[in-house]
């Protein structure tokens, strides 16, 4: 989230290569392209790429780490000698080639962030490498929960999140989203637990407590993942359903109830659903990400578990990254903006299809809010949908610049062309880039041949060099408005009129708002107010004790601004419980602006930390220092 430059620089042993392989000649059969621009993977330098991984794992929660075999089929030029891959943190133990001969290997030097290159000497034969090695305790992809921090606090859990360069420090990979592979896996775990993957996945426990898996589309390693808990298992429907724990698998079905409607709709729309099951994890609540699009299985936090299915527009966006994203590639993550601006374009169309205009227009509306919101704090160079992130944690480019000026990009497009025009461009994008990874200006090349090009329409002058190379928001961006919010305004201007907490109930007929409107209301309060206003919103709306996680965090935000003491104790216990970045992102920074409120938020960080998966607790530890 936040910047933090910082410059690497490249061993010798690595600059020497360099200058070795580039003058190798091009071989047709493997697409360089893709994967030689990724600054944030050392495998382009051995110019042999692996093809499929076989995985042959046991999971040792007592010592927390996992201790595994990967196999991979290799590809590689008839004259290339090595292969390069990606480690962080790993302890390789051997490596051999097909007929079980040590394949002589060498872990270069650290470098920030980035983790290790694993160089392994090829002979001219090989096919086959297997690596064996174990996971160290620090593996940053892993959480390893105690049984106290689930929700049914009986069994210890697992989960990882790869994306996205954290695959590394689980299994020694290719870690470029420019390279695909297909793989099948053996996980052991303990007996009473399960294990899952984004793969074809059991749907109960057995009695070995091994499980095999099968990923048989090829994809990039920012994709692997893996649980293992106390999981049950219930249908939605023939080809989609839930895991949770015991105790949530209830809840979790009813919120989800509309995810079939969610699949043939994004069906509809954009073509076939290619992946077989699409199946949601819930995950406990330290899980860092509102939700991430493992294939075949979401994770999901358990925060959007509203009770009344109001924050389900993060499953469509899920969803839809099983086209954008998952089957058409970001192929560096100065790309990004293709996965996700592509993908709240889908999630706000599914929702447009299911619950109606003006229901995505709120969404689009709250996102437009939050891209100039964080239009004034990031640095300009930031602000263009084509990043430049070498030398620093892809994680930098994870700022609404890639989702909702993407967003916004698309919906230009789409406006400009028509819908119709639009959607079958989309659609035959989607199928005839499946399976491949896409750079920011192939999807130019793309764009211009099979929609600009083939409507002759007028695009005003220098329009993709200004959404896509220019800093900030074009002026000429669409702003949507929706009905409900132009009341939720008029509701805040009657506030400021001295208009009492309960008179606006009644007037506004507040009772029907729906979670949006509530999420505009509390976020376009002004800055500045009052403990008796605070106190009567509060006694009338009940945000302080509200159980809708965004509607109480930006409540959470609004009485820190204000030091408003009875929210406190609650806003503790949600940083302690929850692990979701972006609640804890706003709410920490609102925290640090005050020496009080410091001190106050390193207190509450000592307790809450061990809950916190890596990719929380190095954002954090970064803003307190
Ligand atoms: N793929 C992202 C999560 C991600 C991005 C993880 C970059 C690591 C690096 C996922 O699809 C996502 O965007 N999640 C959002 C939800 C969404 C509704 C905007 C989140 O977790 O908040
Ligand atoms: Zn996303």
């Amino acid at each position: 989230m936040k910047s933090f430059y910082r410059s690497i620089s490249l061993p010798t042993t690595l600059a020497v290569f360099i200058s070795f392989f580039s003058c190798q000649t091009s071989n047709d059969s493997i697409n360089m392209d893709a994967i030689n621009n990724d600054s944030h993977s050392f495998a382009r330098l051995g110019q042999s790429i692996i093809t499929h991984l076989n995985w042959d794992a046991r999971i040792d929660f007592n010592k927390k780490k996992i201790f595994a075999t990967a196999t991979y089929q290799i590809k590689k030029l008839p004259n290339a000698k090595i292969i390069v891959l990606d480690t962080k943190n790993l302890n390789i133990r051997s490596v051999v080639n097909g007929n079980n001969e040590t394949l002589p290997f060498e872990l270069l030097e650290p470098q920030h962030f980035l983790g290790q290159a694993l160089k392994i000497q090829l002979s001219s034969n090989t096919k086959l490498i297997s690596i064996t090695y174990e996971t160290n305790k620090s593996a940053e992809a892993l959480q390893w929960l105690s049984p106290q921090q689930t929700a049914d606090k009986t069994f210890p859990f697992l989960f990882t999140q790869s994306q996205a360069i954290l695959a590394r420090s689980w299994i020694p990979i290719q870690d470029s989203p420019g390279i695909r592979f297909t793989y099948d896996a053996k996980v052991e775990v303990p007996k009473n637990l399960i294990a899952l993957m984004s793969a074809n996945n059991p749907t109960k426990k057995n009695d070995s407590g091994i499980y095999n898996f099968k990923m048989e589309q090829p994809i990039p390693a920012y994709l692997l993942a893996l649980s293992a808990g106390d999981l049950v298992y219930k249908p939605i429907s023939d080809r989609s359903g839930v895991y949770a724990e015991p105790s949530v698998l209830d809840d979790a079905l009813y919120e989800f109830e509309d995810l079939e409607k969610m699949i043939s709709t994004a069906e509809s729309l954009y073509g076939e659903y290619k992946w077989g099951k699409y199946d949601l994890l819930v995950l406990p609540p330290s899980f860092p990400f509102g939700g991430m699009e493992n294939p075949k299985l979401t994770f999901a936090t358990p925060t959007i578990l509203a009770g009344d299915k109001s924050l389900t527009s993060l499953v469509a966006h899920e969803l839809a990254h099983s086209w954008s994203g998952n089957l058409v590639t970001n192929a560096t993550w100065d790309d990004f903006w293709l996965n996700e601006g592509f993908t709240v374009y889908f999630e706000y169309r599914i929702m447009e299809a299911l619950y109606g205009r003006e229901y995505s227009e709120m969404l689009a509306s709250l996102s437009m809010n939050g891209l100039k919101e964080e239009l004034e704090s990031l640095p300009a160079e930031d602000t263009r949908l084509k990043l430049n992130l070498k030398g620093r944690n892809p994680d930098d480019g994870m700022t609404s610049i890639a989702y909702d000026k993407g967003y916004f990009f698309l919906r230009s497009l789409e406006e400009k062309f028509g819908r119709e025009k639009f959607d079958l461009f989309l659609k035959t994008y989607f199928s005839q880039n499946a399976y491949q990874s896409i750079t920011t200006e192939k999807f130019i090349e793309i764009l211009n041949k099979q929609l600009i090009e083939e409507y002759q329409i007028d695009l005003p002058k220098d329009f993709l060099n200004e959404w896509i190379y220019t800093h900030g928001l074009p002026n000429d961006s669409p702003t949507p408005s929706p009905e409900k919010f132009k009341t939720v305004d008029k509701a805040i201007l009657q506030l400021l009129k001295n208009m009492t907490a309960s008179q606006m109930k009644d007037e506004f007929k507040t009772d029907q708002w729906s979670t949006h409107e509530w999420i505009q209301f509390v976020s376009e309060l002004p800055n500045q107010l009052d403990s008796v206003q605070l106190r009567s919103l509060d006694e009338v709306f009940g945000f302080t004790k509200s159980q809708n996680s965004e509607i109480f965090s930006v409540w959470a935000k609004v009485s820190i601004q204000n030091n408003y003491q009875p929210c406190y104790p609650y806003i503790e216990s949600f940083l302690i419980k929850t692990g979701r970045r972006k609640f804890l992102m706003p709410l920490y920074t609102a925290l640090i602006q005050t020496e009080e409120g410091k001190k106050w938020a390193k207190e509450v960080y000592k307790k809450a930390r061990p809950n916190y998966h890596y990719v929380a607790s190095s954002s954090i530890d970064e803003l307190l220092e």
